[in-house]
């Protein structure tokens, strides 16, 4: 059985962020909002519950990984349940995480596009620096919708869909848009023929998505912002969710509406930023969110496809 354990549910930055002092990051500091503290961004899937595949390696995988067994040493003096890492992107709340495990006793086997390949080699150099330590095993994910596989991992099938989104700012054609620069991920359970769609990145869903969506029995999906405008509003800057690359998650064309026609599957979003109100728990915009039947993920949930 696919399951799917949810490291880190938070954005960059996680909540509380350490230098903010919005409604919400002081609240949940405080212990005066009905909200839990969330680390960033990563899950771990596995479909025997031994080995595991890390999506995305966040600056908090140290302590993602003393909050889940399964992924501690238990065979050997030095030893992983991580059997594999694979990044969507090559953002800072994604791939930090990799240099947190330097001190694997063997190569890291990593799964990524040829595009966060090379900005993890120029821009942000972390697959440079690992050389220096345990080293990188390269495998280049398809993103011509090609499946492929993941050794140790075999009873599950992987599928990239390339994203319109943009590279990170220090990457080198942070201006010029390639395929690859972000990826959803599909992954299918061989035995049960059941699937997950999994996108925390998301700033539409664009046409291409939507067979590997409506196939799915579980989107993961985007969370990060209520409003486009929701960091300027709680007085936090002026970046706009959209040009951040994810999709708010109300009003006319939001994410909410973008998600009625699946009926079926169960929707869980992901990526929450610390300025989103759907944190507090009791809030009008979580129940708007309970209404549509969509859920919002938090550390150490656990989804079985
Ligand atoms: C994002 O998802 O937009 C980035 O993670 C933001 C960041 O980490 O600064
Ligand atoms: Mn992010
Ligand atoms: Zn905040």
């Amino acid at each position: 059985m696919l399951t799917i354990r949810i490291l880190g549910s938070g954005a960059g930055g996680g909540f509380p962020q350490w230098n903010c002092n919005c409604d919400l990051c002081a609240g949940v500091r405080a212990g005066t909002l009905n909200a839990r503290p969330r680390t960033q961004s990563s899950i771990a899937i596995s479909s025997d519950g031994i080995d595991w595949l890390l999506v995305n390696a966040s600056p908090d995988i140290r302590q993602q990984i003393l909050a889940f067994p399964a992924l501690q040493p238990g065979r050997a003096r030095r030893d992983t349940g991580i059997r594999a890492v694979l990044l969507i992107d090559s953002q800072i709340d994604h791939a930090t995480g990799l240099l947190m495990l330097r001190e694997n006793d063997r190569p890291l086997e990593l799964y990524c596009s040829r595009m966060v390949q090379q900005d993890l080699s120029t821009g942000f150099p972390v697959l440079r620096m690992l050389e220096h330590y345990c080293g990188v095993n390269w495998h280049e994910i398809p993103i011509d919708g090609s499946a492929f596989e993941i050794a140790g991992i075999e009873d599950l099938a992987f599928t990239a869909l390339a994203l319109s989104s943009k590279a990170p700012p220090y990457s080198p054609h942070r201006e010029d848009p390639h395929p690859g620069d972000n990826i959803g991920l599909q992954v299918r359970d061989r035995q049960t023929g059941r699937s997950l769609f999994y996108a925390p990145g998301l700033a539409r869903v664009e046409a291409h998505l939507e067979p590997a969506m409506k196939a799915a029995d579980v989107l993961l999906i985007d969370g990060t912002c209520w409003t486009d405008d929701e960091m300027a509003l709680r007085g936090v800057g002026s970046r706009r969710a959209l040009a951040m690359g994810h999709l708010p998650q109300s009003g006319t064309g939001g994410m909410i509406e973008a998600l009625r026609p699946y009926a079926r599957q169960r929707k869980v979003l992901i990526h929450i930023n610390n300025t989103n109100p759907i944190l507090v728990e009791d809030s009008p915009e979580r129940a708007a969110l309970t209404a549509a039947g969509i859920e919002v993920s938090h550390d150490g949930m656990e989804i079985h496809v």
